[in-house]
């Protein structure tokens, strides 16, 4: 086997974020490296809380969890707990961790690991705060970093907090567009994409029917998970979006997508946190992101219940 790829994963877990930890930490072709962690789907205390409980139901106290930034860049926090109930990770049933994240702030580890590294990858499932405030601090990691796989954004599929945002962009629009203007290969998972990949009741019995601890954790949270967006979407299941990021990684033809320019929106209140995607090149704006509008829906499923399959 090829040697794995260094990976660090920053993210807000969040149900979908903690599957895809799951899926992440199930897949011997990554070294993970660590875990940041990001205020976002609900405040950093949980999400730091939630990505220890994963590493302790997958078996890898080993890797190591940092905290991370509590706040956006330069607005206030704005949580979604009407998706993901009041601990980020309802469904789930597990009892608290026994473990603790590292000493020392996410940036600082995310700074020193690029620095003191050839190349890394990183994986954003949240907000893009730590990225940015770790480009602001240390504009030399942009050379370190190979590509930068985020979840975010939509454009045909416009926004899921307001009509033109999707909640990882709008939650710190700032951070996006440091990041979005930073020069760091990107590959983009928007709405566009996540809106393909949904839950059902056989894809969720699927990964029961592994009939181990993780399996079925994983299907207590998507059963939590699924039931507000099938309301809002009158869909038979939910998006599964931050595991796309991590499919990616494995199984990259999965996915199909075009290179675009895409800026972020910061000044327009309408529209703010909006991911402008110039889809048919209507400006000369060179591109700067990969951006994914296609996904092999089963074959994505097919590859989480597998790597599931292979955790306690
Ligand atoms: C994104 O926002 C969060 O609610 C999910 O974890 C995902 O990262 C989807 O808009
Ligand atoms: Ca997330």
């Amino acid at each position: 086997m090829a040697e794995p790829r260094s990976v660090i994963i920053d993210t807000d877990p969040g149900q979908d974020d903690a599957v895809a930890l799951l899926v992440a930490l199930a897949s011997e072709e990554l070294d993970i490296l660590g875990i940041t962690t990001v205020a976002g789907n609900v405040p950093l205390e949980l999400t730091t809380r939630n990505a220890l409980m994963m590493t302790e139901l997958a078996g890898r106290p080993d890797v190591p969890v940092y905290a991370g930034c509590d706040s956006p860049t330069v607005r206030p926090l704005i949580t979604a707990e009407y998706v993901h109930g009041k601990t980020g990770i309802d469904g789930a049933g597990l009892p608290a961790p026994s473990g603790s994240p590292r000493a020392g702030h996410a940036v600082d580890f995310l700074i020193e690991t690029f620095m003191n590294r050839e190349v890394t990858t990183i994986c954003a499932l949240g907000p893009l705060t730590n990225i940015a405030t770790a480009l602001d601090r240390q504009p030399g990691i942009v050379e370190r970093i190979d590509q930068l796989i985020l979840m975010g954004g939509g454009f045909f599929e416009g926004g899921n907090v307001t009509p033109a945002a999707e909640f990882n962009i709008y939650v710190d629009p700032e951070a996006a567009a440091a990041v979005f203007t930073s020069g760091i290969p990107l590959v983009m998972m928007p709405l566009d994409v996540t809106h393909q990949a949904l839950t059902s009741d056989e894809r969720i019995e699927a990964f029961k029917a592994s009939g181990n601890e993780s399996g079925r954790v994983v299907a207590g949270m998507l059963e939590f998970f699924e039931h507000y967006d099938m309301e809002r979407y009158a869909t038979d299941g939910a998006p599964l979006h931050d595991p796309c990021v991590i499919a990616y990684l494995l199984e990259p033809d999965l996915f199909g997508g075009r290179a675009c320019s895409v800026v972020i929106e910061t000044t327009s209140e309408l529209t703010m946190g909006m991911t402008v995607v110039d889809w048919w090149g209507a400006t000369n704006r060179p591109p700067n992101c990969l951006v994914i509008n296609e996904v092999d829906d089963d074959g994505y499923f097919s590859l989480l219940v597998h790597r599931i399959a292979l955790l306690p």
